[in-house]
């Protein structure tokens, strides 16, 4: 098995990454935030310059369906499991109570990554599934199983105020993170949490010389409250609102101060942190801040994308390693070819990715044909025009990966240059063009952006774009595929890439 570097994000199934890169025993905490069997599709939010209301493109989907390929197949495989006989019988037992329905195939999608998690695990490690009420009864019998019942700790209620409320019940308001151990030889940092001072000084309002608050008692002595109180298994933390600095666009985003709590109980300076599930990396930019070593592994280019850039905000220095995204021409045309309309939308967002393009509002895997149809990404940048007005324009980006480009292609992307006033358009071909669809384009003319033309309807290769040959872009561009994350000092030199499992 490869060693795997730090700072890895890995794209691809997780399943699949920690069978074959993560070696057994090699990492210290492992947090995951999966899909929660929510039946709802995520969008992710992305403010356009210029335009009042954010757009959205499909994150990633939480429907579950026992129908769907490969659900079948792997519930036998657990179920024909002879080296933990307790595993087939909960799958076995499961199917009796609930059926084959989609929680079933969630649970077992669980359950087959949930023993490969353990497996990575090292003896001193710790595990934090973060679940919501919908399933959480049904994970923790999981987990019991594959961890067992002796190595649970906690099962952590992170409780929040905002958002919904319901009127026929309790408004639900806590998601629960159970917390297992490998063995009884975990690592575990106690934390303290802050007081709630102003309460402290309503209650006693006698105050000692170190600022507590406390109070005389009888018996003479003093009795003085120190600020922070050893942390319950209950947390108060707010989600993130719309307004919250950290908040980047991406759907079930969590706070960096639930994952800083985690990492700082579960792991030292220096331990390997994974997130399976990664999302927009809240557990890569909280390890990174809290000098840990971290892998992230995302399903969606689009995710892998949201995190590189929030990193490569933080930290403008920083080397990620990106694994499973493709590195030549061979490895696009794999990425291309993947079967169903997943893997064309994930090769159009790997391609707006390289050249710093974001996805068309509205663009989603549902989308029907309309009147968008045939944009898959826009570059929007800023010009100042005569009267000193700043000036948002577009530039249109059509991604192509079948095997005879055509002409009409060309002149499609015109008409919607044209149609929405764009400065132009780029359009972006896996094969080569044809040479009319050249003449085509060289008849687009140009346009100016500070002194300098540029093609107004430029064709580039996939392949050259791969040998970092960029099409023509204004470099006043401003990449808004989410928002900007804030700029973090790097407090020491961890420019050297150094394997996790030396
Ligand atoms: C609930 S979100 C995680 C959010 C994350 N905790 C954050 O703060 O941004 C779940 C993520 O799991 C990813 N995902 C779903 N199935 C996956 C799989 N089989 N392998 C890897 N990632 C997966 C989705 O693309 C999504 O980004």
């Amino acid at each position: 098995m490869n060693n795997v570097e730090n700072r890895t994000l890995f794209f691809g199934d997780n399943l699949d990454i920690l069978k074959e890169k993560i070696p057994s025993e090699s990492v210290d905490l492992i947090y995951l935030d999966p899909p929660f069997n929510s039946n709802r599709a995520y969008n992710i939010l992305h403010k356009n310059n210029g335009e009042d209301s954010p757009s959205q493109i499909e994150a990633f989907n939480d429907t579950w369906n026992w129908n769907t390929i490969g659900v079948q197949e792997n519930f036998n495989r657990l179920v024909e499991n002879k080296e933990n006989i307790k595993i087939s019988d909960l799958m076995i037992g499961l199917e009796k109570v609930i059926g084959k329905n989609g929680t079933l195939a969630y649970l077992s999608m669980m359950t087959t990554r949930l023993i490969e998690l353990k497996r990575v695990l090292k003896s001193t490690g710790s595990i934090y599934l973060h679940c919501d009420p919908s399933a959480s009864h049904y994970l923790k019998i999981v987990m019991d199983i594959i961890f067992g019942e002796e190595n649970f700790v906690n099962e952590i209620i992170w409780s929040y105020k905002s958002g919904g409320i319901s009127q026929c019940s309790f408004s639900r308001k806590h998601d629960t993170i159970l917390f297992y151990s490998k063995t009884n030889k975990y690592k575990f940092n106690l934390q303290k949490e802050s007081r709630d001072i102003s309460e402290l000084k309503k209650k006693y309002k006698q105050e000692d010389e170190k600022g507590h608050y406390g109070q005389m008692k009888k018996d003479g002595k003093k009795y003085y409250f120190e600020d922070g109180v050893t942390m319950r298994d209950v947390w108060e933390i707010p989600i993130l609102n719309q307004l919250s600095k950290e908040r980047l666009g991406y759907p079930t985003q969590k706070p960096e101060a639930l994952l800083e709590r985690i990492i700082k109980a579960s792991s030292n300076e220096g331990d390997i942190v994974l997130d399976p599930f990664c999302g927009c990396g809240t557990t890569v930019a909280v390890s990174e801040r809290l000098n840990r070593k971290w892998i992230g592994i995302d399903i969606t280019p689009l995710a892998i994308n949201v995190i590189r850039k929030r990193m490569v905000d933080h930290y403008p220095n920083i080397k990620i390693n990106l694994d499973g995204l493709p590195k030549d021409l061979d490895g696009a045309k794999m990425l291309a070819e993947q079967c169903g309309i997943n893997g064309r939308f994930d090769f159009q967002y790997w391609i707006l990715s390289l050249i710093n393009a974001r996805p068309a509002p509205n663009k989603s895997k549902n989308q029907k044909k309309g009147k968008d149809y045939g944009i898959d990404g826009i570059i929007r940048y800023n010009e100042t025009d005569i009267n000193f007005k700043n000036e948002y324009k577009d530039i249109i980006i059509s991604v192509k990966s079948g095997k005879n480009p055509k002409s009409p292609e060309i002149r499609d992307l015109r008409g919607v240059i044209e149609n929405r006033n764009a400065s132009g358009g780029i359009y972006v071909t896996l094969y080569p063009p044809t040479n009319d669809m050249l003449k085509e384009a060289t008849l687009s003319g140009t346009y100016k952006y500070q002194n300098i033309s540029i093609p107004k309807l430029q064709i580039c290769l996939v392949e050259d774009i791969l040998n970092g040959i960029m099409p023509l872009i204004p470099q006043s561009q401003e990449i808004n595929l989410c928002k900007k994350a804030e700029k973090v000092e790097i407090k020491e030199d961890k420019s050297k890439q150094k394997s996790l499992f030396e």
